[in-house]
This record gives structure tokens, sequence and C-alpha cells, in this order.
């Protein structure tokens, strides 16, 4: 559904350069839920606003089912690491947002976001502002909007950060949920490796920035998961921790890069 070619950035600034994103080549098939995870600064990001088409490569191709995309992707659920709810707006007038945009008479939109908002653990605050609300609240408001809007493929750029343990793990069993329901195509980005192996398919590791694909490990556990106890079987901790000891080579190889 989405292919990457030889995908590269670079970012011109004050007369010099920054390669950001370097020769990645990467096939996202429809309905694949993939985990991206590489040290801060890397590039993940900068990917991603790419796949969304709201930055140009600088080199490489994106193919969109076999065609370039030119300009935003409105196929695309794109949730960003900073929340972009808009201040002037009520928390249910964001969420509901996209259906507003989409002409959806005003009492169906606020019926069907203020279902959403329940399943984000947001009811009663539908007539607060954003300011009056916690960053993880922010966070699952923008997760609200994001799946009112039905889109084809979510982006998720770490969307549980802000969250505690047990709402995380309840965001998580909800969009495992709504995955398996809507079938969409999930690019995850996290420095949770225990969120990367419990959710996706495929874990993706980049390298240092800028990034290019560094490891990939597929994640064959069996369908549906049970969020909460999947990460005590054999299986999952095999998995990790092939993943955590090529994360430890590239720790020790890097400390040894810092040192010099
Ligand atoms: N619009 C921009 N103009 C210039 N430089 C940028 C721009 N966006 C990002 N960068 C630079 O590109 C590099 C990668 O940034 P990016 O946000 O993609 O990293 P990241 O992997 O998402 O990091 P984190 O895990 O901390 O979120 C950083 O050095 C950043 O300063
Ligand atoms: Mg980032």
């Amino acid at each position: 559904m989405i292919e990457l070619q030889s995908l590269g950035k670079t970012f011109y600034k004050d007369k010099s350069n920054l390669e950001v994103v370097s020769n990645i080549s990467l096939a996202f098939r429809a309905h694949s839920f993939t985990a991206l995870i590489g040290p801060s600064g890397c590039g993940k990001s900068t990917l991603l606003n790419m796949i969304a088409g709201l930055y140009q490569p600088s080199s490489g191709d994106i193919l969109y089912n076999g065609k370039q995309i030119l300009g935003a992707n409105t196929d695309v659920g794109y949730m960003t690491q900073k929340d972009n709810l808009l201040p002037w707006r009520t928390i249910l007038d964001n969420v509901a947002l996209p259906l507003e945009i989409a002409g959806v008479p005003k009492k169906q939109r606020h019926e069907q976001a203020r279902s959403i908002l329940q399943q984000v653990d947001l009811s009663g605050f539908e007539n607060k502002y954003s300011s009056e609300l916690s960053g993880g609240m922010r966070k699952r408001a923008c997760l609200a909007r994001m799946l009112l809007y039905k889109p084809k493929i979510l982006l998720l750029d770490e969307p549980f950060a802000a969250l505690d343990a047990q709402l995380r793990i309840a965001m998580h069993e909800l969009l495992l949920r709504l995955w398996e329901e809507y079938k969409q195509t999930i690019i995850l980005v996290t420095h949770d490796l225990i969120e990367a192996v419990s959710l996706a398919d495929r874990v993706i590791v980049f390298s240092p920035r800028p990034a290019s694909v560094a490891f990939q490990k597929e994640v064959d556990l069996a369908r549906p998961r049970d969020v909460l106890q999947v990460r005590f079987t054999k299986e999952f901790q095999n998995i990790h921790n092939t993943i955590w000891d090529y994360l430890q080579q590239q720790y020790a190889a890097d400390r040894l890069t810092y040192a010099k």
C-alpha cells in the first residue's frame, strides 16, 4: 500500500545541510501494523511527515497504491508528536472537526464525538478547552479526533508517551480493537519496545541520524492479542530480547563514539 524507495531528506538551513533520512526503502502492506523505533533526533517524525505528504523528499520516491503522492495524502490520519488541538474550540468541537469538514450535521457529529470521547475515557470533558486538560488528556483527544475521521492509514508519533501505565494499556486495547474492525494500515513511532512488540507485526529499528534501516524483526505473535498478558509469554520474550540485544550493541557503539 505504501512503498518508500531509496527515500532521503536533507534540510538546508543557514547555508548548511542536515541529512536526516538516508536511503530508506520499505514497503507497508494494507492492514499491516509496523512499529518504528530509533534514537531521539534520528529522523522518525521527519519520515512520517514525508509519508503524510507534508514534507517533500529530497531524494527517492513514496508510492501510495502504486502512485506517487503529490501534496498531502487525505487517506492519512496523522497524530503528530505535538498535540495540535485548536485552543478556541471545545474538546467536543475539536474531536468533531473532521466530521464538520465532511459536512455532517451538528447533532450527528456531536453524538459520534461523544461516543469516541467515552472510549478514550474523556467523558465529562466535552465542554472544556485544551488548556484545561493535562498532556495525556490532550493526546487522547487527538487520538479520538483521528479515529473519528476513519482514515485508511494511521501515522502515530509517540501517541501514548504521556500516559500512565493503566491508561496506556487501555489505549493499546482500544487501538487493536479498532484496527481489527476498520483494518487500517498503522505506522507507530515509539520509544517503548514492549509497546512495539505487543502491538505490531514488525518492528523496524533506525540508525542514529540520518535515519536508515538498521534492524528489522517480524513479530509473529498470534492475534487477537491480550496486551496485558502477551508480554509474559516465552514467544514475546524471545522477540523482545532479540531486538533488545541489537539495541544494546547500538548503544555500546554510540557510547564509544561519544567518548571519542
Ligand atoms: N523543519 C525542519 N527544519 C530543519 N531541521 C529539522 C526540521 N525538522 C526536523 N529537523 C531536524 O531533523 C532531525 C530529526 O528530527 P525528527 O523530529 O525527525 O527526529 P525524531 O527521530 O522524531 O526524534 P524524537 O524521537 O526526539 O522525536 C533533528 O536534528 C531536527 O532538528
Ligand atoms: Mg519525533
